[in-house]
């Protein structure tokens, strides 16, 4: 298998570096010098949710994001959205919020210090300093104490923010996803509800439950119980695999009842992603004229589904995608990253999206966001805050509780004598690797445009393969097959 480039520059400076792509050592989920380093190298350089564009309609609108004890307002201003490091430019006092979740609108008063009220408007700019006199007048140059800014840039109806101004951009660091994501109606996309909790898990194992679909089987039994055609085909091997098996003799009108099912169960497991609205439409669509072959059928009747959603959604005004079009020119993944700890998981015209930040080497924050389209005047109000709840709560839908539930117990195995690394699959679990080794060049402080090459090959690589990473644009690596 082709090394990766940097490893000898990546193992001088961390200890725990992937020298076998395969392998991922445990400690780096919960080793503190590792998260240290993950602190000082990955986060600072990296395109961060930082927010929801609704949570700042109006121009003065602000909203404080805060990861690994950096705090940053991200504020509207009449000329877009801008962001910057939240310290007074007097003795370091956040100048507004500091508790990680604030929001506000700073049209009329701009920024108040708390401490000794210096002030600062939208633009990032001082605007006064109680008792100039009492200081020397080149300590309070103008362009000096202006509020220090954080590369900001908005996309898919998000906020992203970078704290390093040198970094490439949102579009060079992401790729082509971006393009995907928008023709199904990213940026049109509302919040109809947005929960958080804390995992007691490390950061990239919270990451990493979502970047495969082969745990389908034993963690949502109840998805492959429907429609096990679909997941036996692409895990199952000679013994049929796990749960039901394929039935060849299925009537056409029963696969349809269980496709119908499986909607109803991806929709009620999450609450939303398959919209509530959707299922109806293609419940509608139960008794309709098909081929007479299974195989023939189900193209038909999605065909069908989409074409009824698209044109019953946009006769209520939503201003959704037509589906058989986006489908053809711009397919999606059944999960979108965008590196590092922000996807989406777009299905039919809506999506659940999803952020995790870590909150120490062994806990994080995750939260979950529902995003559909709404008909213009008909936008609920924005959630400003996540509804927080146990991560063990009956109130989260089923199928992130029963991610959930995996999750801590894994964190915990991680610890145990002897289990020195996790073992990839090079066909299914590639992303895995990909996503730690990209980590480790940040860590290894490679060359930006190297490192956004390697972000964009992340794109579309839900359920792929190990990536070679020694060239830029290379096929996958020795031995693994799947999409790239
Ligand atoms: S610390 Fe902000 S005004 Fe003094
Ligand atoms: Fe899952």
């Amino acid at each position: 298998m082709a090394d990766y480039d940097f490893a000898e520059a990546m193992l001088a400076t961390n200890p725990l570096a992937i020298t076998d792509p395969r392998a991922i050592p445990s400690r780096r989920y919960y080793d503190e010098a590792f998260y240290q380093l993950e602190c000082e190298k990955l986060w600072p350089h990296v395109w961060q949710m930082a927010c929801r564009l609704e949570q700042i309609p109006e121009v003065g609108d602000w909203v404080e994001y805060s990861n690994v004890g950096k705090s940053v307002l991200v504020v509207r201003t009449a000329d877009g959205v801008k962001a910057y490091n939240n310290h007074c430019r007097h003795r370091g006092v956040p100048i507004a919020g500091g508790d990680g979740n604030a929001s506000g609108n700073c049209a009329a008063s701009g920024f108040v210090c708390p401490f000794h009220g210096w002030r600062w408007n939208m633009d990032g700019e001082n605007t006064f300093v109680y008792g100039r006199q009492l200081f020397d007048a080149d300590q309070l140059e103008h362009a000096d104490l202006a509020l220090k800014p954080v590369k900001c840039e908005t996309w898919g109806g998000c906020a992203f923010i970078n704290h390093d101004l040198d970094a490439p951009s949102l579009r060079e660091t992401m790729g082509p996803v971006l393009d995907r994501l928008e023709a199904h109606g990213m940026s049109k996309l509302r919040s109809e509800w947005w929960f958080a909790t804390e995992l007691p898990a490390n950061w990239k194992i919270a990451m990493e439950a979502f970047m495969e679909g082969y745990h389908v089987m034993a963690t949502h039994p109840q998805l492959q119980h429907s429609v096990p055609a679909l997941y036996n085909a692409r895990y199952g091997d000679d013994t049929g695999g796990l749960g039901p098996s394929i039935d060849p003799d299925q009537s056409v009108r029963d696969n349809i009842a269980s496709q119908i099912e499986n909607l109803e169960l991806l929709s009620s497991g999450m609450a939303g992603m398959c919209h509530a609205k959707e299922v109806e439409i293609a419940r509608g669509l139960a008794d309709a004229d098909l081929p007479s072959t299974v195989a023939e059928a189900l193209p038909v009747w999605f065909g069908l589904v989409q074409e009824a959603i698209t044109r019953k959604l946009r006769e209520r005004g939503e201003d959704v995608p037509d589906l058989n079009a986006v489908c053809q020119s711009d397919p999606v993944n059944a999960v979108e990253f965008l590196f590092p700890h922000y996807f989406l998981l777009p299905f039919f015209t809506s999506m659940a999206s999803y952020r995790i930040r870590p909150t120490g080497p062994e806990t994080c924050r995750f939260e979950i966001w529902s995003l559909t389209h709404f008909a213009p005047g008909e936008e609920p109000q924005a959630p400003m805050e996540p509804t927080v709840l146990p991560y063990n709560s009956q109130d989260f839908p089923m199928i992130p509780r029963q991610d959930y539930s995996n999750i801590p117990l894994q964190q915990k195995g991680l610890h145990s004598e002897g289990f020195d690394f996790m073992r990839l699959s090079g066909k299914v679990e590639g992303l895995i690797s990909n996503y730690q080794r990209l980590i480790d060049g940040y860590i290894a402080e490679v060359d930006k445009p190297i490192l956004a090459d390697q972000t964009c090959r992340l794109g579309g690589n839900f359920d792929g393969p190990i990536l070679d990473f020694a060239q830029p644009g290379a096929p996958p690596a020795e031995g693994a097959t799947g999409q790239a």
